[in-house]
């Protein structure tokens, strides 16, 4: 039976997690209809990849509806192949489960082989490998079975089961089919530094552009760069992660909604809208203070000699929601030319910011690099992140966010334990 905390634990890792899950022919290979059930209830990506031997135990059909995805079996489909559709499914994955394992692949992926698309692929993907072996009592204590086990565990398979118990032939002994339930708990532990598991976050990029006229804007030099690699890290780290991103020639981050807006105006309506269901907001969009009190209907004529355009403030997206009732966690990022620490904390606490990432812009460093450093700032501490590319960068930062969070969550419940 599930303990509740490791139920909780579950629903946190495995979110966002993609998972290729190899059915062999075994006679339990209808369970891996129940585990692609379970995975997906938890929030994790299935995609199967069945051997011939496995469509005699169980159909395509059945699998393809649970997980959502087609279900492969054929290494040399010229079409799925056309654009090495093999090598594409083993870079997607961040585990390869084989569940159930039969003997027979037990023996072909020790041996190395890649006769089919499962044995292929175990051999392509450089990500866990995880293995549920299933089969009668004698076939898994045969030397050859075990062999191939330690083999394979030798070169860092990780092996889930098998279990003791009444097998499908009526005999009694190990070799039965690990429960997916155990299963799914064990895949949870595999994936337990997500960090952000289950939470929402809302993450900003990018400039916004203030229209003049229908030609012209008033823009600032964000690229997006930082914004789109913290919004991939929230992503890596477990969480459910919309990007709400101005004018960028980025692609669209893996595992991430994205809502691409002009203005800052429209910036903040996608936030405001989304906002309620987030538990942390990261600002890092680098938006309009300011914007032309008229857009000009048509393209401006150059025939004053000086032109005075009037601009008037926009909305403080940051601020709105730092200041809601029920606000998330909120982060802001603020980019300075000269003292970096004292404009920063005076922000935290002005805006009433759970945190303050702060951007030293003075030496060109920042905008439209790949590379960034930050000084992170909140109530009761304080960290230097030096100079690294970006992606590692928001990786780092995530997890102080993370640790941060998490923090004030466990704060605020022992509050309403000694308020009850
Ligand atoms: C009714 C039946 C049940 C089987 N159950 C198992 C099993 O539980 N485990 C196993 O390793 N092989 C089992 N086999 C044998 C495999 O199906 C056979 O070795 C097959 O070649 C495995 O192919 P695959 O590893 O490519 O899926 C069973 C065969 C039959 C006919």
């Amino acid at each position: 039976m599930l303990l509740l905390s490791d139920k909780l634990l579950q629903m946190k890792n495995l979110q966002n997690k993609r998972v290729l899950l190899g059915v062999t022919g075994s006679i339990a290979a209808y369970k891996s209809a129940e585990l692609i059930r379970r995975l997906r209830e938890q929030g994790a990506e299935v995609r199967v990849v069945m051997t011939q031997a496995a469509m005699e135990f169980i159909t395509p059909l059945t699998l393809q509806t649970l997980s959502g995805s087609p279900v492969r079996s054929d290494l040399l489909d010229s079409q799925d192949e056309s654009t090495m559709g093999h090598i594409e499914l083993a870079r997607w994955a961040d585990v390869v489960l084989v569940a159930p394992a039969s003997a027979d692949t037990l023996a072909r992926l020790a041996q190395g082989r890649s006769n089919d698309l499962l044995s292929a692929l175990c051999l392509v993907a450089d990500v866990p490998l995880l293995l549920a072996p299933a089969m009668n009592r004698s076939m898994w204590a045969h030397a050859a079975t075990q062999a191939n086990v330690s083999l394979l565990q030798q070169r860092g398979a990780q092996l889930l089961g098998p279990v003791s118990g009444e097998q499908a032939c009526g005999e009694l002994g190990e070799g039965r089919f690990m429960e997916p339930t155990d299963l799914l708990t064990y895949l949870s532990h595999q994936f337990a530094s997500g960090s952000l598991g289950g939470q929402r976050v809302i993450v900003t990029a990018g400039p916004t552009r203030e229209a003049i006229d229908p030609v012209r804007y008033v823009c600032n030099r964000s690229s997006g760069k930082m914004g789109f690699a913290v919004a991939r890290a929230a992503a890596e780290a477990g969480a459910r992660v919309v990007l709400v991103s101005g004018p960028v020639t980025l692609d669209q981050p893996d595992r991430v909604e994205c809502i691409r807006v002009e203005s800052a105006e429209q910036m903040k309506n996608a936030v405001l809208e989304r906002v309620s269901e987030c538990d942390i907001f990261i600002s890092a969009a680098a938006v309009a203070d300011y914007r032309p009190v008229q857009k000009a209907v048509d393209k401006i004529k150059k025939t004053a000699e000086q032109m005075t355009i009037q601009l008037e403030r926009t909305v403080d997206i940051l601020a709105s929601v730092s200041q809601m009732a029920n606000s998330p966690f909120t982060v802001g990022f603020v980019a300075e030319t000269r003292s970096l620490h004292d404009y920063a904390r005076g922000k935290l606490v002005s805006k009433q910011l759970d945190m303050v990432a702060a951007n030293d812009v003075s030496a060109g460093q920042g905008f439209e690099q790949d590379d960034n450093a930050l000084e992170v700032i909140w109530a009761d501490g304080q960290l230097s992140l030096p100079l690294c590319n970006k992606d590692k960068l928001a990786r780092r930062l995530v997890e102080i966010i993370a640790e941060q969070y998490n923090a004030k969550g466990a704060v605020e419940d022992s509050g309403s334990t000694l308020r009850h």
